[in-house]
C-alpha cells in the first residue's frame, strides 16, 4: 500500500458460533484495516444459538463497534441436533465475562441477510464461515443463486486425510451439522477450506499467552479470553487457532499453499454408520472446486506473527 494507493479493505461477512476461538477471530477482523466487517450472522454451535448471538453483540459492543449488525440465524441443524461444546468454550461460550449487551440483533434473520448483502454486492463481499454450515446450507438451498454472488467463500472445518477432532474421522463444524456440510461441499461453488491439518499446526501456548503484552482493546479481551481459557483446565497445553488461521487465509493467500480437489461429506443420507457422519471424502485429488491446504502447506511462522500483529501483542523474543 502506499499513501496515494491505500488498500481497499476486503468487505466480508463472519457466520459465527463464538466460542473463543471465534472471538478471537472476530477481534483480528475487527482490527485489521485490510478487512471492513459488514456484518455478523450467528449460528448455534459452541454454544446453543442465544449465548453465540449474545456474545456476537457483547464482542462488538466491547470494540465500540455497534454499527456492526448482527443477524441470528441457526438454531438447529438441518438434520438432528446440535450437540455443543460447553466442555471447551465455557457454558456460557466464552471464558472471560463480558459486559450483557445492550445493543439488538438486527430485525433481518442469517440467510436473509447474507442474501441481502450478497445480491447487493454481487462479487465484491467475501464470506467467512467459522461454524455449523447450516445457515450457508439453507442459503443455498432457498437461493441457490446468492452463493455463488460470494468474491470469495472460506470456511473453517473438516478433517481432509487427517483425524478430527471430535471423532477419528470428523472436525467439529462438520460433525455439528454435516448435511449442511455436503450440501455446501457439493455446491460447486469455489471455496477455500481450512480443514484440520493446518489448524493443529497454528495455536498458542499458556505462555504466549502470559507474555502477551497486549496493546489494543482487541488484544486485551484476547488475552483475558485466553488466560480465562487456560485457567479452566490444568492440564491445556495449547489453544488451536482454527478461526484465527481461517482469517489469516482471508487476509494472506500466501500464508497456505492450497491444493484443489473435489470431496463430499458422509451423513445420514450417504450412511447408516453414525459413527462416520462428518467425514470428508475426496472424491478426486486433482482438481474441482475446494481449495485446501497441501500438507505441510501452512506457513506458521507467517500465520503466528499476523494473529500477534492484528491483536496488538509483542512478537516473541527470536530464539
Ligand atoms: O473444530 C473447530 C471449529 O469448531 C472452530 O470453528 C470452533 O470454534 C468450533 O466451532
Ligand atoms: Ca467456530
Amino acid at each position: 500500500m502506499t499513501a496515494s494507493h491505500p488498500v481497499v479493505p476486503e468487505r466480508v461477512v463472519i457466520d459465527t458460533d463464538p466460542g473463543v476461538d471465534d472471538a478471537i477471530a472476530l477481534l483480528m477482523a475487527l482490527s485489521s484495516p485490510q478487512m471492513e466487517v459488514l456484518g455478523l450472522t450467528t449460528t448455534a454451535g459452541n454454544v446453543p444459538i442465544g449465548p453465540a448471538t449474545r456474545n456476537a453483540l457483547a464482542i462488538l459492543e466491547s470494540l465500540g463497534r455497534t454499527d456492526i449488525p448482527v443477524a441470528k440465524g441457526a438454531t438447529r441443524p438441518v438434520r438432528g441436533r446440535f450437540a455443543y461444546a460447553r466442555d471447551v468454550h465455557s457454558a456460557a461460550g466464552l471464558t472471560h465475562p463480558l459486559p450483557p449487551p445492550t445493543s439488538r440483533t438486527s430485525d433481518t434473520g442469517a440467510v436473509q441477510f447474507l442474501a441481502q448483502t450478497l445480491r447487493a454486492n454481487p462479487g465484491a463481499v467475501t464470506v467467512i464461515a467459522l461454524g455449523p454450515l447450516t445457515n450457508l446450507a439453507r442459503l443455498h438451498r432457498d437461493h441457490p443463486t446468492v452463493l455463488p454472488l460470494a468474491k470469495h467463500l472460506l470456511v473453517m472445518g473438516g478433517a481432509v486425510d487427517t483425524p478430527g477432532n471430535v471423532t477419528p474421522q470428523a472436525e467439529f463444524n462438520f460433525y455439528s451439522d454435516p448435511t449442511a456440510a455436503r450440501l455446501v461441499m457439493e455446491a460447486g461453488i469455489p471455496l477455500t477450506l481450512i480443514d484440520m491439518a493446518p489448524c493443529r499446526q497454528v495455536f498458542l501456548t499458556r505462555t504466549d499467552v502470559e507474555n502477551a503484552r497486549p496493546s489494543s482493546a482487541a488484544g486485551i479481551l484476547a488475552e483475558r479470553l485466553l488466560a480465562g481459557w487456560f485457567r479452566q483446565g490444568a492440564a491445556r497445553e495449547r489453544f488451536n487457532m482454527y478461526d484465527p488461521l481461517t482469517l489469516v487465509a482471508a487476509l494472506n493467500a500466501n500464508a497456505i499453499k492450497l491444493r484443489s480437489v473435489t470431496m463430499t461429506v458422509d451423513d445420514s443420507t450417504t450412511t447408516n454408520d453414525s459413527a462416520l457422519w462428518g467425514r470428508c471424502r475426496v472424491l478426486d485429488e486433482t482438481a474441482g472446486p475446494i481449495s485446501v491446504a497441501e500438507p505441510g502447506g501452512v506457513d506458521v511462522t507467517t500465520s503466528l506473527l499476523m494473529i500477534r500483529d492484528l491483536l496488538g501483542w509483542s512478537q516473541p523474543a527470536a530464539n
